[in-house]
């Protein structure tokens, strides 16, 4: 009794391990985190290593994305946004044959035995990287010495986001001047995650041509080189200017005083042709009238 008892129960484990057996499958990839250039092809390697695979194992990818999760092969077809731009080639690898920037996710590989349980899964990581476009730069015209200013260099388009390098009159800019004994003559930083370079207080040695490059792995792209003036505020300058204009107003100032009280306007008024007259002749008196702009002379004979 005892016997027939252990019998059946190594025939049970026997059997649980050949079922086991079938059911072990393992996925490998031979690239978990490809990358790749938009409007290039890709492989998502999803290969079946060890195991013995059932009849008919059913093949699933899965694109996931933060919040949204979406098949891409199911039923035995390429289904949603990657249709008639992806294959199954060699079970169960896919290949995108012309990415696009929003293939960027986690694609997961499943498969299943025939009635529908996991075997295995593996995700792989395709990242898909985009140039960068011509950035937008700003450089003001002209600055005085002293001042400060901000350049700005800016594109969106490149993945991974583009970092920035700005240039003048041809030589790349450091970071930070202060890095660089070249420079000892500026005062600026760089960040070049933000494409913003900042002049605490520019000198004659900051004028010149500027542009800036945005690069990422995927390549790189330059503005157009503008010209920078620092120019000289002088400020002696402009005080000597602004007291020799104030002297000769208060110069003439005096002399129209002087003028005036000497009575040298009261005897100078009548000048030729002016109707303010003081010859005036007796009982005639001088009105205007404003839509004539002329006089009229009216006669009053007084006694
Ligand atoms: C890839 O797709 C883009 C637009 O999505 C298209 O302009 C381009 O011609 C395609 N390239 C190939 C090789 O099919
Ligand atoms: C910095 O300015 C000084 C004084 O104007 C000048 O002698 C020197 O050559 C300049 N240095 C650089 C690196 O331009």
């Amino acid at each position: 009794m005892a016997e027939v008892r252990v019998f059946l129960v190594s025939l049970l484990l026997l059997l649980l391990l050949f079922v086991s057996k079938i059911l072990a499958l393992k996925l490998g990839s031979r690239n978990l985190k490809p990358v790749v250039l938009e409007y290039h092809g890709v492989e998502l390697s999803c290969i079946i290593e060890d195991g013995i695979v059932t009849s008919s194992p059913r093949i699933e990818w899965k694109k996931i994305r933060p919040g949204e999760t979406s098949y891409v092969f199911f039923n035995n077809q390429v289904v949603g946004d990657l249709k008639n731009r992806a294959d199954i080639l060699s079970k169960p690898s896919l290949i995108i044959h012309n990415t696009s920037r929003t293939d960027t996710a986690i694609y997961r590989c499943e498969v299943a035995d025939d009635i529908g349980n996991t075997l295995d899964e593996i995700s792989i990581e395709l990242i898909v990287q985009v140039k960068p476009v011509t950035p937008r730069c700003s450089v003001p015209n002209a600055v005085p010495v002293g001042k400060t200013a901000v350049l700005h260099c800016r594109e969106n388009e490149g993945r991974p986001n583009s970092m920035y390098r700005w240039y003048r009159n041809s030589e790349p800019l450091p970071d930070n001047s202060k890095s660089n004994p070249k420079f000892v003559n500026s005062s600026f930083t760089l960040d070049p995650k933000t494409g913003t370079l900042v002049f605490s207080a520019m000198s004659k040695a900051d004028t010149g041509h500027y542009y800036c490059i945005a690069s990422n792995p995927a390549g790189s792209a330059k503005c157009d080189e503008q010209q920078l003036e620092v120019y000289d505020l002088n400020i002696a300058g402009i005080v000597c200017g602004a007291l020799v204009v104030l002297l000769v107003l208060v110069l003439v100032i005096l002399v129209i005083c002087c003028a005036y009280r000497k009575g040298y306007f009261a005897k100078r008024k009548p000048s030729g042709k002016s109707y303010k007259t003081t010859e005036k002749p007796e009982g005639v008196n001088y009105l205007r009238t404003d839509n004539e702009g002329d006089f009229r002379h009216k006669s009053s004979f007084v006694i």
